[in-house]
């Protein structure tokens, strides 16, 4: 499969993933729908910019999704219930979650776990095509996987770290689902911020900007306190603390921060990056890296970096790319420990010639190099040539 700008989808084309859209999970296409001109005239109107599909170029071309249809499904349902429940809580008094939601989402949080461990060495593909309307839902349910996939390779590889700032390889699995449900939870509180503040795409004056800072203590408030575990508050209240002490809401510098915490930190602003906002188009994967590793050792802990790196490449399985020397295809494949020199099926030439497809190899060609995301499918404002498409 791979992954296509849902513009520039012809007849016929087969889609080769379910595609989500609405408040309860449901999908609004099913995977191995072939797509008319009204389909993709229906999900360009839904605001799905780009989808994946089977064709002639993306065959054989494996693309992991970390989580199941079902998981993601149910995921979607239960946070949409704690979310909707959420708006009546506010307008003066704060009340607690229901004690059931809670539960509910632990439930939802041991299934991304379990999803996660199933996944095994798999590395992180774009998940994240819902419109920007879901954005909230989708980017939690994201950094859920996303950290929990960071979580798992730490607290094997090098423990994860106890109240007293020692390593322990004890209780992985329980870590794991406390990481998770702080993960799921980490944003509730900006449901207190009026969403033209929080969609806003100028510079935010003084007092927007205390109410954003507020939503990580505003999310505490919301949830019963006996029912959820120290590890899964920390990660919600100081998931915007920066490893150089400048972020919020308590300056934390360093290792002050939980481990749990810290990991929050990186998979939240990867997804942020990667994901389509009312005011700017989704970035690439690749940007979405960059701007992470940009940040160790300033924003985030170089340790979580490292492990980072190894698990999110920068040009996925199934994105189209353009290589220096002017060809262009889709990266086929990735593998371990290079994430960032994959296998790229090319089919069209420098001069623009399509071409039965074939592979490179970017780890047998040292000097060739990925240009940026010239044609990525998810920068919408810019047109690049038709791929030729065939029905699977
Ligand atoms: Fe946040």
């Amino acid at each position: 499969m791979r992954l296509v700008m849902t513009r520039r989808i012809e007849s016929g084309t087969v889609l080769a993933t379910d595609v989500l859209t609405g408040r309860h999970g449901t999908p609004l296409l099913r995977k191995g729908t072939q797509l008319s001109t009204s389909y993709r005239d229906a999900l360009v109107r839904a605001g799905v910019n780009a989808v994946y599909v089977d064709d002639a170029l993306g065959e054989g071309i494996d693309v992991p999704q970390i989580l199941t249809e079902r998981t993601r499904q149910e995921a979607t349902s239960a946070l949409a219930q704690a979310f909707r429940a959420a708006p009546t809580v506010f307008g003066g008094e704060k009340t607690k979650m229901a004690p059931q939601l809670v539960e509910e989402l632990e439930r939802i949080a041991a299934m991304i776990a379990s999803d996660v461990a199933d996944c095994g060495d798999a590395v992180l593909a774009l998940a994240d095509l819902a419109s920007s309307d879901l954005y909230t839902l989708q980017h939690s349910i994201d950094v859920t996987a996303l950290g929990l996939l960071i979580g798992q390779r730490i607290f094997r590889e090098k423990g994860w770290i106890d109240y007293r700032g020692q390593r322990s390889y004890e209780h992985i699995d329980k870590k794991l689902a406390q990481l998770g449900l702080g993960l799921l939870l980490h944003d509730i509180g900006k449901l207190a911020i009026p969403s033209d503040v929080l969609n806003k795409p100028d510079k935010l004056d003084d007092e927007e900007w205390q109410l954003i800072r507020q939503h990580p203590i505003t999310g505490l408030e919301l949830l019963p306190s006996n029912m959820i575990s120290a590890v899964s508050k920390t990660v919600i209240r100081s998931h915007h603390e920066r490893w150089d002490g400048r972020g919020y809401p308590d300056g934390k510098y360093g290792t002050e921060i939980h481990q749990f915490a810290r990991i929050a930190a990186v998979a939240d602003v990867y997804d942020a990056v990667t994901s389509e906002r009312p005011y700017r188009d989704a970035a690439p994967a690749h940007i979405g890296v960059g701007v992470v590793l940009e940040g160790a050792g300033t924003a985030f802990d170089p340790e979580i970096i490292e492990t980072f790196l190894r698990l999110v490449p920068p040009y996925p399985p199934g994105i189209e790319v353009t290589l220096d020397d002017g060809r262009s295809g889709v990266v086929a494949h990735v593998a371990p420990p290079r994430l960032d020199r994959p296998t790229v099926r090319i089919a069209l030439e420098a001069d623009g010639r399509q071409v039965t497809p074939y592979e490179v190899n970017l780890l047998d060609e040292p000097d060739l190099l990925i240009v940026d995301d010239s044609c990525s499918p998810l920068r919408l404002h810019r047109e690049r040539p038709r791929w030729p498409v065939a029905a699977a």
